[in-house]
């Protein structure tokens, strides 16, 4: 069904044809001048440089041959040659009831779909997930919902970090501290034991320390690069060892995940390619792709025009290490044979964008991607702290994943407990409540900002109960399911949707219109934040027809029914908006 606009554009390209131009010309889209009208087409202009013609004869000519005049409240000509278009309401409220019937809303699936696999949340095993991993999966997250809700096949990968540098480091770390255990012995042949040696607390506490120790002192860092080696290569003490610290992490991440409504279809990661990396690595070097440099293992992946130089991706260090790149590599290898995607979207933080250009470069090159897997890089700007820095906790550290949980839940916990009604419901809903309100305030924020930009993290702000916030949205919602429920214990029912009466009516049943092309777009540029500056609009258009307008207390029980109907779709295409947003609504607040 599409858009008002959509319907629009197919009356205009009807109209430019009639009167000898070509159709592409006939485009409307909504009007960036509410105030003179709701839609205008600007292609007289474009279709003047063509013809040579006067672009407003052209316009005129256009409005001359348009054949449902029944729709038009009126057309006029405006500057040059733009035509603004307003609807008769009768019209406008067919396609509202079209809308409501609908359940996807007007939203239709994509005539191709394709399989798009989408890497995000990429966090370190066994280095605690701190909010500079939050963007990546709350904004992933999304990208995954919005491409599903399209049709698209959809497979999301969590891609763990779980093949460098830190798993030698807390190995080593580990030994420090418990040098008895049999995973260090090299001559042990095991087996090992089941329970893991340690707790994730343990491992939040070791890897710091590790890492902070391998910048003092050489001789650790040493032994945890060389442990590194040992672990790719397969020593068996430390392969158990690495299982166990992987299963912790896992576990652990698994729950802050949940408590943010983010799931992943796979949680694959780096080590998952150790049976084709060396497989790979060598056919690179048969093939002459890959190339020794100083010792080390590189693949060239300089633009051929030289416009700019990209340095070269490294395969395998000199001490036969493989690195972040390698594994990238490999998983592309395997992604590919597995899954055949159309598209590989990578969310992940903007500093690693050079790094994209070498991996996805070098797998064109070699033949690791083919030309029709379209490998993206959705990068990401940085979430920063009032001085204008990446976000650190009070003391200056990096901040957990689920300390933020926490102080965003308390946070949320402070403002309802000020809402008369939420007082009296038992603990457990309060705390509910708490979690999805707070979660939506953090996640609505972050989203609200065009991925690629930096934002500065206010809790304040992203709290409020107005504006452009997550709670602003909820309470919209929960709202509308407030009156629904009324109406429903008064015996109540929607009908029928009837010309608006009102502009806020009018501005609603337009706005509700608009729900398509939003989506689009937002999968178009892989940016939620246009779904949620729509959802604020709906929201704003919702709370002015709720306050021009007493639904339940209407005497015409036929603009009543109307009125719950309005009010029940747009609560439906809130909460579809939110879900693709990966943002939930509480029953109630
Ligand atoms: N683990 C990486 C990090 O913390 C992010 C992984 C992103 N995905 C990828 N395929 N490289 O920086």
């Amino acid at each position: 069904m599409g858009t008002l606009a959509d319907k629009l554009t197919g009356l205009f390209a009807d109209a430019f044809e009639s009167a000898g131009y070509d159709r592409s010309y006939g485009e409307v889209r909504v009007s960036d001048r509410p105030d003179l009208c709701q839609f205008q087409c600007n292609g007289a202009l474009a279709a003047a440089k063509q013809y040579r013609a006067n672009p407003r004869q052209i316009a005129q000519n256009v409005v001359d041959s348009i054949s449902a005049p029944v729709v038009f409240e009126d057309l006029s000509l405006a500057g040059p040659g733009f035509i603004n278009i307003v609807l008769q309401d009768d019209f406008i409220a067919a396609h509202v009831q079209k809308v409501h019937e609908d359940e996807r809303m007007g939203c239709e699936t994509v005539a191709t779909p394709g399989r798009i696999l989408v890497d995000y949340g990429g966090p370190n095993v066994a280095k605690p997930l701190h909010v500079g991993h939050l963007r990546a999966a709350i904004i992933g997250e999304s990208i995954v919902r919005i491409c599903r809700f399209l049709g698209h096949d959809v497979i999301g990968d969590v891609h763990l970090g779980d093949w460098g540098l830190q798993m030698g480091l807390i190995i080593e770390g580990l030994r420090d501290r418990q040098p008895d255990l049999p995973y260090f012995d090299a001559g042990y042949t095991g087996p090992y034991p089941e329970e893991p040696p340690v707790t994730i607390g343990d491992l939040e506490e070791l890897y710091p320390q590790a890492s902070e120790r391998e910048k003092s002192d050489p001789e650790f860092a040493e032994a945890a690069r060389q442990a590194t080696v040992e672990l790719q290569a397969g020593r068996p003490g430390y392969r158990a060892l690495w299982q166990h610290f992987r299963d912790v992490s896992v576990d652990d991440l698994r729950q802050s995940y949940e408590r943010l409504n983010i799931h992943f279809d796979l949680w694959l990661g780096e080590s998952d390619t150790q049976d084709r990396l060396y497989g790979l690595i060598e056919r690179l070097k048969a093939e002459e792709y890959a190339r020794e440099s100083r010792g080390a293992l590189v693949v060239e992946v300089d633009d051929l025009d030289g416009k700019e130089s990209i340095p070269p991706l490294m395969l395998q260090k000199t001490d036969g290490a493989v690195l972040y790149g390698t594994t990238d590599l490999a998983t592309i290898d395997q992604r590919i044979e597995e899954y055949r995607p159309d598209y590989i979207l990578y969310v992940v933080d903007n500093r690693q964008q050079q790094h994209f250009r070498q991996v996805f470069k070098a797998s064109y090159k070699t033949g690791v991607a083919p030309e029709s897997t379209r490998l993206e890089h959705n990068g990401f700007g940085t979430m920063n702290g009032k001085d204008g820095k990446p976000f650190k906790t009070r003391e200056g550290g990096i901040m957990k994943l689920k300390d933020l949980i926490g102080l965003v839940t308390d946070h949320a916990m402070a403002r309802i407990e000020t809402i008369e009604s939420v007082r009296e419901y038992d603990e457990d809903e309060k705390e509910q409540i708490a979690r999805i309100v707070g979660v939506a305030a953090l996640k609505y924020a972050d989203l609200m900002n065009h991925r690629t930009k930096d934002y500065v993290f206010d809790l304040d702000r992203f709290s409020s109960f107005e504006g452009r916030t997550g709670p602003y949205i909820l309470y919209a919602a929960v709202r509308i399911k407030s009156v629904l429920r009324r109406a429903g214990e008064r015996g109540l029912q929607p009908g029928g949707i009837m010309a608006p009466r009102s502009e806020s009516e009018r501005d609603l049943d337009l706005k509700l219109s608009e729900l398509p092309a939003v989506v689009d777009l937002t999968f178009e540029t892989r940016a939620p934040n246009h779904l949620c500056e729509y959802a604020f609009q709906l929201a704003t258009a919702y709370n002015r027809f709720y306050h021009t307008h007493h639904i339940l207390n209407e005497e015409d029980a036929d603009r009543r029914a109307s009125w719950l109907a309005l009010s029940e779709v747009t609560l439906r295409a809130l909460e579809r908006v939110l879900d693709l947003l990966g943002i939930e609504v509480p029953r109630r607040m």
